[in-house]
């Protein structure tokens, strides 16, 4: 595991958007060989996203071989809802970059058949072989994706009932009624996200310090989902500050150290 830690938000978006560009360039993606990009929304990577969309305004990178497949959306909730996982990507990213609207992949919230559509979902990505980047963020209880405490580690896209927590925590984009909130979404699995070739998770804040702690510290758990991250061949965890704070010094000193010697590119 490869744990990155900036000063404070703004560091981390800038950091992610520039690794996320360098995965894409080195790819070199044609339309016969596109990069396959898994994303997430919350409000972790808004700064990610401008930062990327900021970069493709300048012409320094380009989305029109990239696919893109997202983690989850609410049930109930169809393209036009505001508070959609569709109306957000569009709204803080696809609209604003040349990605064809043919690669953009999201769960379908209105679907009458889940089984049928969370099948067809792991099917179109092994169509492409394998996502080649997937980012995320946490969840203050450790969720990756909408996969609450207590999901299989071995998980694929399926329906999932949100915990009291998450649907707390994700009130503040309902005008912080928790009755607004969806209880029930389609989400990747853990087994979907530990298939991609390599894993990205965003976390900032000390909201997210306990599980960083869990996710870098502990021990595998059903109940700390993000600490699956450790059985990864390529994961990473980019976090500011105050998401370490649950860590040992040592741990911090350790990883810091590590990064002082690596790659110049990112
Ligand atoms: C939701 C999403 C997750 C996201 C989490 C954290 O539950 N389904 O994918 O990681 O929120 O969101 P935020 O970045 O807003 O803290």
């Amino acid at each position: 595991m490869r744990l990155i830690i900036k000063k404070n938000y703004e560091d981390c978006s800038v950091w992610a958007a520039n690794y996320v560009a360098y995965c894409i360039k080195s790819f070199r993606p044609t339309p016969n060989k596109p990069f396959i990009l898994g994303l997430c929304t919350g409000s972790t990577p808004l700064g990610m996203y401008a930062e990327l969309i900021k970069m493709y305004k300048q012409g320094k990178i380009s989305f029109a071989n990239v696919v893109t497949f997202n983690m989850d959306e609410y049930i109930g909730l169809g393209p036009k809802d505001t508070q959609s996982y569709y109306y957000f990507m569009h709204e803080n990213f696809f609209n604003h970059i040349d990605i064809p609207q043919k690669n953009i992949h999201l769960l379908n919230g209105l679907t009458k058949n889940y089984a049928k559509e969370c099948q067809d979902y792991e099917d179109a990505i092994k169509s492409y072989g394998q996502i080649n980047l997937f980012i995320g963020g946490v969840g203050s209880d450790g969720h990756i994706a909408f996969n609450e405490p207590g999901s299989s580690l071995t998980s694929r896209t399926r329906v999932k009932t949100l915990t009291s927590e998450t649907i707390d925590a994700n009130s503040r984009f309902f005008d912080y009624d928790i009755s607004k909130v969806p209880t029930s979404v389609l989400t990747v699995g853990i087994g979907t996200i530990m298939d991609a070739q390599e894993v990205m998770i965003l976390a900032n804040g000390d909201k997210k310090a306990r599980a960083i702690h869990h996710a870098v510290e502990g021990s595998i758990n059903h109940m700390w989902p993000i600490s699956i991250l450790q059985m990864h061949q390529h994961s990473t965890i980019v976090c500011d500050e105050p998401a370490t704070n649950e860590l040992k010094a040592d741990t911090v000193r350790y990883f810091k150290d590590i990064e002082k010697k690596l790659r110049p590119e990112t």
